[in-house]
């Protein structure tokens, strides 16, 4: 149909594709691997709105060249692939998705957290390796989860989501975080807030991140946050890759500084397969898949195709980071 155009970077589900094609002149990216920057350029020239996933660059450059763009709806809830500031400058509100994905990464995460814990995906290629001779006492050996300490740096929805999942295995749950709890609150929550991230560092069993990639925030874990670390610490990251200094993750599982890692995000992503961390036997990792559950997802789409259809109508998107 004519009207608007809008260029969407990657095949979502077929529901939210017609809904966004019955209003608009809608062209989909037919791959599964993102447009390249180059082309990405060339597509989002004459378009009123871009449908973007968290793997598109969409930079200031990008805007200069796409003089007629009204919207921008990002199908996540990091939005640290836009440079919002010069989107807000130009008066184009940027759509994302929060909330409805916050429950679906703290269960990845405690995903995660229990095959560090419980070494499940050692213990299923011991299995299925043929190794698996007879019970025996010690033989994969891992932590405990419940009574354990997990210290959550970061409490924002899905930090408090996990603190959640955290109480029902009994853990006791350190937080350092830019706004704190009333004591009302961290007395109901079972919280002890702690002011200085090393206290939380040296005191966790397991450690999880849950903050957005900044400037402030980049490398906010390097190899002297990973110093603090217990030598039985698990760490735990399904954030976003940048947080943390790889190399010195690296090192420290490789060292045995820490006891393991299990990840969901990298610096570069996907990582690349001849990157050292992939020769560990002491991490878990997944292809950022935090948010990746159908329902999920499913509402995910739907969120991004009202932001988008909004701002083509001239409204404020109804999830909105900048407006
Ligand atoms: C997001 O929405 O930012 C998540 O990382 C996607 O899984």
């Amino acid at each position: 149909m004519a009207g608007p155009r809008v260029f969407v970077t990657r095949k979502i589900f077929p529901e939210e594709l017609d809904k966004i094609a019955a209003a608009v002149d809608m062209e989909v990216w037919p791959d599964i691997m993102p447009p390249s920057y180059k082309v990405l350029l060339e597509k989002t020239r004459d378009v009123e709105g871009i449908l973007t996933m968290l793997s598109d660059r969409i930079d200031a450059n990008l805007m200069e060249h796409s003089p007629r763009l009204k919207v921008i709806s990002n199908m996540a809830v990091g939005v640290d692939n836009i440079d919002v500031a010069e989107a807000t400058r130009r008066g184009i509100p940027v759509g994302y998705t929060p909330g409805v994905l916050t429950e679906t990464t703290a269960d990845l995460i405690f995903s995660l957290l229990a095959a560090g814990a419980r070494r499940i995906v050692e213990a299923d290629k011991y299995t299925r390796d043929g190794r698996w001779r007879t019970w025996e006492p010690m033989t994969l050996l891992g932590q405990d989860i419940h009574h354990a300490t997990i210290g959550i740096i970061g409490l924002g929805r899905i930090g408090m989501e996990v603190a959640k999942r955290a109480r029902g295995f009994d853990m006791k749950i350190l937080y350092y975080s830019r706004s704190r709890k009333s004591p009302e609150e961290e007395k109901r929550l079972g919280l002890e807030y702690v002011d200085r991230m090393p206290e939380l560092l040296s005191r966790s069993d397991f450690i999880s991140l849950h903050i957005p990639l900044t400037e402030e925030t980049r490398h906010l874990i390097g190899a002297e946050e990973f110093a603090m670390m217990k030598p039985t610490a698990i760490f735990v990251n399904a954030s976003r890759g940048a947080v943390v200094d790889q190399r010195a993750l690296y090192n420290a599982l490789k060292t045995r500084r820490i006891l393991s890692a299990a990840i969901d995000v990298t610096e570069v992503e996907p990582i690349p397969p001849n990157d050292p961390l992939l020769t560990l036997d002491n991490l878990v990792i997944t292809p950022h898949i935090g948010s990746a559950s159908v329902p999920t997802r499913t509402t995910m789409a739907l969120m991004a195709a009202d932001n988008l259809l909004a701002g083509l109508r001239g409204e404020t998107p109804p999830d909105c980071v900048n407006f």
